[in-house]
């Protein structure tokens, strides 16, 4: 039997009907730019996160860049960034104008490192920091970040692309971030049915910015008070995403049980699946074990033969991407990040995997160990 890295084709029952219903009530009343189902779902997630203001956007890399120019990032700036995240992140803050510094990795948590980051902003004084809240999760110090950052008035952009749904200290992630960001891209824990994105925080000014940035630095229909870009999210989209919103606890609640189930099951034939810090409720966006490189190769291999999706989420850092070196400024230690890219391996997880598809998984990881005995 062969299982998929994901597959977001499960939909529930009435789901699509539901959606085609809409589509063709839009669409008939040509409801395509703003309207009632953005601001629905804007304020669905404002409720959802316990942030101040939620403004949706058209992707996860647009938010990114919409939070780096409200706080005034833009040319000739540094930025911190974690080694070990999706190269979005990077390039949103090259797309700003801004130049990137990458900080090495924690191999405990797989979050940009406390301690190195300390040393980032002694060594590159950065006028701003990303941290990456990676595989569902985030860092262990997340409280220190931000109070650090606030004690030095460094502003702190949280790419959030990955954790809708995660809790920190039992609270939505998003809710005590300065400002922070999200994607719907359809492999999300929140998925769309395209591309969409959200900008979260408390602080008024910052919302009214992000959301004039996001449509042409609008400030009346045609007056242009910044230079922004479109970045608006469809309203088709929003509708889908509304749609998602009222089944989502059974989405997450299906991901954390399987995510809980791997760390049972990997554990007990010893592999170093990473488990999330204590402060965290993941919402099960990604599995994720730490092989050695030579083991990785040979169970890869074996995944492949027996039809089993896996990912390497990620497989270089970000200071060694071909595309960083006419940007990158500086940075500091790279050897964590490296070593994680050469040994991580992330199994299938995903909404309503079935039983047997994760003893499926579970059978063929157990006979490589087994075989390795
Ligand atoms: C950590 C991280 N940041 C940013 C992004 C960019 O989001 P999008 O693909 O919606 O632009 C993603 C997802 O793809 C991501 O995983």
């Amino acid at each position: 039997m062969s299982v998929p890295f994901i597959d977001i084709k499960r939909y529930e029952s009435g789901f699509l009907d539901k959606w085609n219903e809409k589509v063709s009530v839009m669409s008939k009343n040509a409801s395509f730019i703003g309207g009632v189902e953005v601001s629905n779902l804007e304020q669905s997630l404002k409720d959802y996160t316990k942030t101040g203001y939620a403004i949706s956007c058209a992707n996860g890399t647009d938010a990114i860049q919409l939070a780096l120019r409200a706080i005034s990032i833009g040319r000739g700036h540094k930025v911190l960034v974690p080694e070990t995240t999706f190269w979005a992140t990077f390039e949103a803050i090259v797309n700003a104008g801004a130049d990137p510094y990458t900080v090495e990795t924690n191999m405990d948590d797989l979050q940009m490192d406390f301690h190195e980051f300390e040393k980032a902003i002694d060594k590159f004084r950065p006028d701003a920091a990303i941290l990456v809240h990676l595989y569902g999760w985030g860092s262990t110090r997340l409280q220190d970040f931000r109070e650090l950052c606030k004690k030095k008035n460094i502003p702190l952009v949280e790419d959030g692309a990955q954790c809708f749904g995660t809790l920190y200290k039992g609270e939505p992630i998003y809710q005590n971030a300065y400002i922070s960001t999200t994607s719907f891209y359809p492999a999300k824990v929140l998925g769309g049915a395209g591309d969409g994105g959200c900008v979260f925080t408390n602080e008024s000014k910052l919302a009214e910015i992000v959301r004039t940035l996001a449509n042409h630095g609008r400030t009346t229909h045609y007056g242009h008070g910044y230079v922004g870009w479109n970045s608006r999210l469809d309203s088709m989209q929003a509708a889908f995403l509304n749609l998602v919103l009222e089944r989502f606890p059974d989405r997450l609640k299906s991901r954390i049980e399987y995510a809980n189930r791997y760390h049972k099951e990997l554990k007990s034939l010893g592999i170093n699946n990473i488990l999330p810090p204590g402060d965290y409720t993941q919402n099960g966006y990604c599995n994720v074990n730490l092989f050695s490189n030579e083991e990785r190769v040979e169970l890869e291999k074996l995944l492949k033969e027996k039809g089993i999706g896996y990912g390497i989420i990620y497989p270089g850092a970000m200071s060694e991407q071909p595309g960083a070196k006419d940007y990158i400024k500086g940075k500091t230690e790279s050897k964590n990040a490296i070593e994680i890219s050469q040994t991580v391996l992330n199994l299938p997880l995903f909404s309503y995997m079935t039983d047997s598809e994760f003893d499926e998984v579970i059978t063929i990881v157990k006979s490589f160990k087994v075989g390795k005995n």
